[in-house]
């Protein structure tokens, strides 16, 4: 993961800018209230921070987390200008800052993470009560050869992290959407945290 993103950070938003769609819509969906404390987990180069930061108003926070430093610099000059984001470096797989948030993001991770559904149970207990989760990833498998690139980047398919995340978290919205280029379908989820 370090290595495949720490090659990738310089030329990761101007190559993902026609890949990764939906994050706008994400932040919509999660109608967080001015206040609220956010942990965007693989926040990268920051790609949510601005839309959550703004949303969530001077008196809340946004703390974007990643376990590669050379993404997280990108990060830091996006919302150089944003004093409610807070940037922390993780080392270790689930090295995330504790809770309770209100909401927590995890945009394109966790068909990137083996061990997904330790993830999404980590990132489950780091919500307090009522928090909410945002999750956008892929969805349906896209044809070869397109997959091929997938793969390449170490992108796992499957609706068995859609399904835990039914399981684990009472569905708010579960949205398919088909990307601009029509290759491939991605999905948006929100859940509330079941107490
Ligand atoms: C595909 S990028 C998505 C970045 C951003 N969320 C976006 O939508 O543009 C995945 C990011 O997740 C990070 N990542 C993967 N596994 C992680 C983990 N266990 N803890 C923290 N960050 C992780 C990677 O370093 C990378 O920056």
């Amino acid at each position: 993961m370090r290595r495949l993103y720490g090659r990738q950070a310089r030329i990761y938003d101007p190559t993902r800018a026609a890949i990764l769609f939906g994050h706008d819509a994400l932040v919509a969906d999660l109608a967080l209230e001015p206040g609220a404390r956010v942990l965007d987990i693989g926040c990268g180069t920051g790609r949510l921070l601005p839309a959550l930061s703004r949303v969530v108003g001077r008196s809340g926070r946004v703390v974007g987390t990643d376990c590669v430093a050379s993404m997280l610099e990108r990060a830091s000059h996006r919302t150089s200008a944003l004093p409610n984001v807070e940037l922390v470096l993780g080392d270790r797989e689930f090295d995330w800052p504790d809770g309770p948030f209100d909401a927590i993001t995890l945009a394109y991770v966790l068909t990137l993470v083996p061990d997904w559904h330790d993830a999404i149970e980590e990132a489950g207990s780091r919500l307090g009560v009522d928090g909410k989760i945002g999750v956008i990833d892929f969805s349906v498998r896209p044809i070869w050869p397109i997959r091929r690139l997938f793969e390449a980047h170490r992108i796992e398919f499957g609706e068995a992290r859609r399904d835990h995340l039914r399981t684990r978290f009472a569905t708010l919205t579960d949205i398919d959407a088909r990307a601009r280029t029509g290759l491939w379908n991605y999905f948006r989820f929100t859940g509330r945290n079941r107490t």
